[in-house]
């Protein structure tokens, strides 16, 4: 077994991951009919246009100051999008929705106890410029990285958008991360100001978010000048303030009724940054510039989900991801569609919880996860089949491979079998979405994400960047760069073209760190990672970030940690000898990445054993640890160092 592949990690050399899609389906006539994009000339247009036909994206939005060029490419890998053009984010998603929809719905939050808040493009209007006010009047500047570490209450997108008014970037944490990794993003990001909240509610719980942004801010480096609080909990939980710490509700009160001009930015200007897991145990934190981003959201949120004005949209990611920036927040509201917040967990009150607000706000589009559609099966179809669910024309995945199974269930028993499917494969990197079936033109292979988008160059390659044979696996490039691109790390230019670019015979090509296939007709089946990433619960980790952390409870030795079909965290760990290998060392061990990750890593198995397989060179076997937790076949493991552990790991995988 070799485990050397073209950029010396891991071969995809073996097809256990997802059978290619059976029969192709087309997309349903009622539907076709209605489709934003009904013409397959679509593709053709691009093709024949090259970066030019991106136009049609920064079309969708206002500009300031219009573009010129479309794109500068004079020094790649480091790309420009609309160079000359000025505009504003906050005034896309919300000013100019002011002539024609102010009093439309723009959020309907749903809070985890049943409490309800509604916004209008009116309302948010207001409060972002109350909030945008306050801001400035806390010190923030143009270019100031703002950090939020919010749960999904309405104040996370009102507080992006006051940001991205005032040419603030913002650095969303996702709010189930600890202090230690809210510390780090602080600092990586050179972030001097913080919007968080006194708590929020895990079931029934209220839990105390404020006392981990306390932690944090005796871990960084850096100085927090200010802070803002929300209180989410009201009276059960208070929390008392410091000097440079301020209730979010008398900000935004002191400055209620004011209007800051929105700051024009240049389109290669930063709108946020995002850390998000890559091949080393430091999470990277990726830009996105402000015009080519929010032109490629805004067209693929038109043309891939198919969303328009009168919807009533859901993507049920968290904002703390890249989905639920571009698909719960940017891409909807430079739209002027009413999205749905919601608080909650999809399984309280009842496992019905979905389906009810599906039912109860009419929502036409709903995008979400395989991890999530995984869950509903398993909870079964009579909760989703108890409600009428006739209002929706369009379901989205996106995270990870969906089977075609769990792609039949969620077309059968949420969309009644006759809307499309869109299964959408994209980055935080990438911003948006790159390969999907545009949904009233397109057929759709379950299992199967489909074709890149038009305008997006992406290649199934071999180690030398030739194109594969249709089923053959290969690593999944893209060979132009497109509008959504991230526009650079925070760790500077060397890691960011090291990160993800090799240099060709026939130009630049940005690797995506995933291997695929591609089928006769160009549906592109994901394989998943080739590199140290796994993707699991829908969220994204470094395993040597997890890894790292196990290690550091009493007794470990070494860990290795991989994802199972389930989309669940298993741990292999070695001790030291005469460590007892009980349920305390599991509980101290998920404490430790509880600690050092977030609740979130906290893994589902944990496997001891006395070894790891290594490879003679004394590098662990991953994926093999990944085949045995997938309870899938592996070839011949003679040739590692210690073959004789695998029958071993075996078993005991099997009994726990
Ligand atoms: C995986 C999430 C299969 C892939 C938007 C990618 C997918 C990683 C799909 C990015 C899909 C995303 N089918 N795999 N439809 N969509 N992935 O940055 O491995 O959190 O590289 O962005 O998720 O994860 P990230």
């Amino acid at each position: 077994m070799d485990d050397a592949g073209m950029d010396g990690r891991h071969s995809i050399g073996d097809d256990s991951a997802v059978v290619s899609g059976d029969d192709a389906i087309d997309p349903p006539e009622s539907f076709r009919d209605r489709a934003v994009a009904s013409d397959a000339g679509v593709y053709e247009t691009f093709e024949r246009e090259g970066p030019e036909a991106w136009r049609r994206a920064a079309d969708l939005l206002d500009w300031e100051r219009p573009y010129e060029t479309v794109l500068d490419d004079d020094d790649p890998p480091f790309y420009e999008w609309f160079p000359e053009g000025r505009l504003n984010a906050a005034a896309n998603c919300v000013d100019r929705h002011l002539d024609h929809r102010r009093n439309q719905l723009a959020i309907r939050w749903f809070g985890k106890r049943g409490e309800r808040r509604s916004y209008t493009y009116l309302d948010l209007h207001r409060e972002m410029n109350a909030l945008a006010a306050g801001l400035r009047d806390l010190g923030v500047g143009e270019d100031d990285v703002v950090t939020l570490y919010l749960p999904m209450i309405p104040e996370l997108p009102i507080a992006m958008l006051a940001c991205a008014r005032i040419g603030a970037p913002h650095n969303v944490v996702f709010a189930g991360l600890s202090a230690e990794a809210l510390a780090t993003r602080i600092d990586a990001a050179d972030s001097e100001y913080l919007i968080t909240c006194d708590g929020y509610y895990r079931r029934e719980d209220a839990f105390n978010q404020k006392s981990k942004a306390d932690n944090a801010r005796l871990r960084i480096d850096g100085d927090l000048r200010q802070t803002v609080v929300v209180d989410r909990l009201g009276d059960a939980l208070d929390v008392s303030l410091g000097d440079d710490e301020h209730a979010y509700e008398s900000v935004v009160d002191a400055h209620d009724g004011e209007t800051v001009e929105p700051v024009a930015r240049d389109a290669t200007d930063l709108l946020f940054v995002m850390y998000t897991s890559g091949t080393t145990g430091q999470p990277k934190g990726v830009e996105h510039a402000t015009g080519g981003y929010l032109s490629q959201v805004a067209w693929t949120t038109r043309n891939v989900l198919d969303v328009r004005p009168d919807d009533t949209y859901w993507c049920a990611a968290d904002i703390g991801w890249i989905t639920g920036h571009s698909y719960g927040v940017y891409g909807p509201l430079a739209l002027g569609t009413t999205t749905v917040l919601y608080e909650g967990s999809p399984d309280y009150p009842d496992r019905d919880r979905v389906w009810d607000l599906i039912e109860r706000n009419a929502v036409s589009v709903f995008y979400t996860s395989p991890t999530a559609i995984r869950s509903f099966m398993k909870w079964g179809s009579e909760y989703p089949d108890a409600h009428d669910l006739s209002s929706i024309r369009l379901l989205g995945t996106v995270g990870e491979s969906i089977t075609p199974k769990a792609w039949r269930w969620y077309r059968e028993h949420v969309g009644g079998d006759d809307v499309p499917v869109v299964d959408t494969w994209w980055q935080t990197e990438t911003g948006a979405i790159a390969l999907a079936t545009l949904p009233g033109i397109s057929p759709m292979k379950p299992g199967t994400v489909g074709p890149p988008l038009p305008g997006i160059d992406a290649r199934v390659v071999d180690e030398d960047g030739d194109p594969v044979d249709p089923g053959e696996p290969g690593y999944l490039t893209i060979a132009a760069p497109w509008p959504g691109m991230l526009r650079g790390l925070r760790e500077g230019d060397e890691r960011y073209r090291r990160e993800y670019w090799l240099e060709g015979d026939d130009g630049w090509r940005y690797r995506t760190g995933d291997g695929a296939t591609v089928d006769e007709d160009g549906y592109i089946t994901i394989l998943g990672r080739v590199d140290d990433v796994i993707n699991v619960r829908a969220h994204r980790f470094n395993t040597a970030e997890l890894e790292s952390a196990i290690v550091e409870t009493d007794g470990v030795t070494e860990a290795a940690v991989v994802g199972d079909n389930d989309g669940q965290i298993v741990a292999y760990v070695t001790t030291r000898s005469g460590v007892d290998t009980d349920d305390p060392l599991r509980e101290a061990i998920s404490e430790r990445l509880a600690r050092s990750v977030g609740d979130v890593a906290r893994p589902d198995r944990i496997v001891f054993t006395p070894e790891l397989p290594k490879t003679r060179s004394g590098k662990i076997m991953r994926r093999l640890l990944e085949d045995i937790a997938r309870g899938e076949e592996f070839g011949d493991v003679s040739a590692l160092r210690n073959p004789e552990v695998v029958g071993e790991i075996e078993s005991t995988v099997r009994e726990t």
